[in-house]
């Protein structure tokens, strides 16, 4: 069990593999007013940066799990190069059933609510583990205008419009679950290029270094199409954030 290569190449060492700065980040820490000794459960916890740097930062303890080997590896090293191995775990496996044994304070998803099946089977599973009062953290990409045609659709990386969200019904979505949403960090144009430029250079240096690799002609491909595609749609048409939410 572990992620496809094809993600780890594109993803090279990016900390953060979604649209968020790491100032955006912080700024998340900061605005849902952590405490220190507060106890995190992230599910897809990706390379742990979310886990490590607010452990860093704010004293929290918690515990992450992720299918990809090496993402959880660069989270474990990341943990230490911090001083907070021991307050982070990282757990490599398939978050879509994990619950935690002893309730937290915060759980999360971010960037990754395929794990439940859609937002609201990802808020059912995150509750599950979640103490009563708890907060939820939820990333999730949205419409930030009406895609027009299939095409931009699928260069949004969905294949129906109704993949995706739009802002207002996301946040129905949450209100209709039964949660109230308390705080949200949304990501702008500079931290959807830092996460879909960075893969390019990503991938250009990989297929410098692997020509003959069974992979390079679909990456050749990537990196001739997507940048147009990006600039195109996916910068213009795509949001993504950050929703916080308290149970009502
Ligand atoms: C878009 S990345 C987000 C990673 C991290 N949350 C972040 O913000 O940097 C999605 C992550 O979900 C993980 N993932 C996908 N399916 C998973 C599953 N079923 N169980 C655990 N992790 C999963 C991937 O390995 C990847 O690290």
């Amino acid at each position: 069990m572990d992620l496809p290569r094809h993600h780890t190449i594109r993803e090279g060492d990016l900390r953060i593999c979604n649209p968020f700065t790491p100032r955006k980040l912080a700024t998340l820490g900061q605005v849902i007013k952590l405490r220190a000794g507060d106890t995190l459960l992230d599910l897809a916890s990706g390379r742990g940066e979310m886990l490590c740097t607010w452990s860093r930062d704010h004293g929290v303890s918690g515990t992450g799990v992720d299918i990809s080997t090496v993402s959880t590896d660069v989270a474990r090293l990341r943990a230490t190069e911090f001083g907070v191995a021991d307050k982070v775990e990282f757990l490599h496996g398939d978050a879509g059933e994990f619950v935690a044994e002893t309730p937290v304070d915060v759980a999360a998803c971010i960037g990754a609510t395929g794990i439940g099946g859609g937002v609201p089977g990802t808020v059912r599973l995150l509750e599950r583990s979640l103490r009563p009062g708890g907060m939820l953290l939820v990333g999730e990409p949205f419409w930030r205008r009406e895609p027009p045609d299939q095409e931009t659709i699928e260069a949004c990386h969905a294949e129906r419009r109704d993949d995706w969200r739009d802002l207002t019904g996301l946040v129905t979505v949450f209100h209709e679950l039964g949660w109230d949403l308390v705080e949200m960090v949304l990501a702008d144009g500079d931290g959807w290029d830092r996460y879909a430029a960075a893969h390019w250079l990503n991938i250009r240096r990989w297929l410098d270094a692997n020509p003959d690799d069974e992979l390079a002609p679909a990456f050749r491909e990537e990196l001739t199409t997507d940048p147009l595609s990006y600039v195109r749609y996916r910068r213009n048409f795509l949001g993504w954030g950050v929703f916080a939410l308290l149970k009502r």
